[in-house]
């Protein structure tokens, strides 16, 4: 009988933490799962500003094609190319570049590519560049991420993707050339992977990107 009442608080304790440790379970998958799926709904809108819903059949975030870790992406860790169809045929591809040498740091950029090889388009997915300068990338604050749409490796020609005060084709910001001298470097790369690696991401199959470093 003794023995029964010194155990007890410990048997309320094991049940207290056996409850606590299956709440705490239960919202953590919870939370996790609400927000991959915001990020999937995030990543979803911006796909379809790049390649607008009327111009493919196909859902964008099934049809993919891995890609791993390339230098011309800036990417240590694999991404993933989603593949925009019309008819059957890959019309335009989306991917992440990173551009490693912003203000702040890495600047990650989804940046979608015709069939032909002209841009369809490029929104800025994460920064960290100065507020009032840098972050006029974000699409939010000035069209001058539009100003990639349907360029390409030949117009301009390659000498002439650099900012003007390079010598080249686009436009800097006010006071700050640093983070779109980054991004323009970074989409000019995702251009030339897309070049080197066109057949295999336009190809109807599921296949993935041979490794390729520079
Ligand atoms: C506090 C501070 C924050 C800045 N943030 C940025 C920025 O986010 N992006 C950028 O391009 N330049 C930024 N600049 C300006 C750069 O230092 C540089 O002057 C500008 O990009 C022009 O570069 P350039 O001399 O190579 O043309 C910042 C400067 C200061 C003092």
């Amino acid at each position: 009988m003794m023995l029964r009442a010194l155990l007890r608080p410990t048997w309320l304790l094991g049940l207290f933490a056996v409850v606590a440790t299956g709440l705490l379970a239960f919202t953590y998958e919870n939370t996790r799962e609400q927000i991959a799926q915001s990020e999937r709904n995030a990543l979803l809108r911006r796909l379809n500003e790049l390649i607008p819903e009327a111009q493919h059949e196909n859902d964008l975030l099934t049809d993919t094609i891995e890609i791993p870790a390339n230098d011309l992406l800036g990417t240590t860790a694999t991404t993933t190319g989603y593949r925009a169809r019309r008819a059957g045929r890959i019309e335009a591809i989306a991917f992440t570049a990173v551009a490693p040498d912003g203000y702040n740091g890495a600047i990650r950029l989804l940046v979608a590519i015709e069939r032909d090889g002209r841009v369809a388009g490029v929104r800025v997915v994460s920064h960290r560049e100065t507020p009032g300068l840098g972050d006029a990338i974000e699409i939010e604050r000035s069209p001058w991420i539009s100003g990639f749409d349907g360029r390409s490796l030949s117009a301009p020609n390659p000498t002439r993707w650099r900012v003007r005060k390079d010598g080249g084709d686009f436009e800097q910001l006010t006071g700050a050339t640093i983070t779109p001298r980054a991004i323009v470097k970074a989409i000019k790369n995702s251009l030339q992977f897309f070049a080197m690696h066109r057949d295999t991401l336009l190809n109807t199959g599921t296949t993935t990107v041979s490794q390729n470093h520079e």
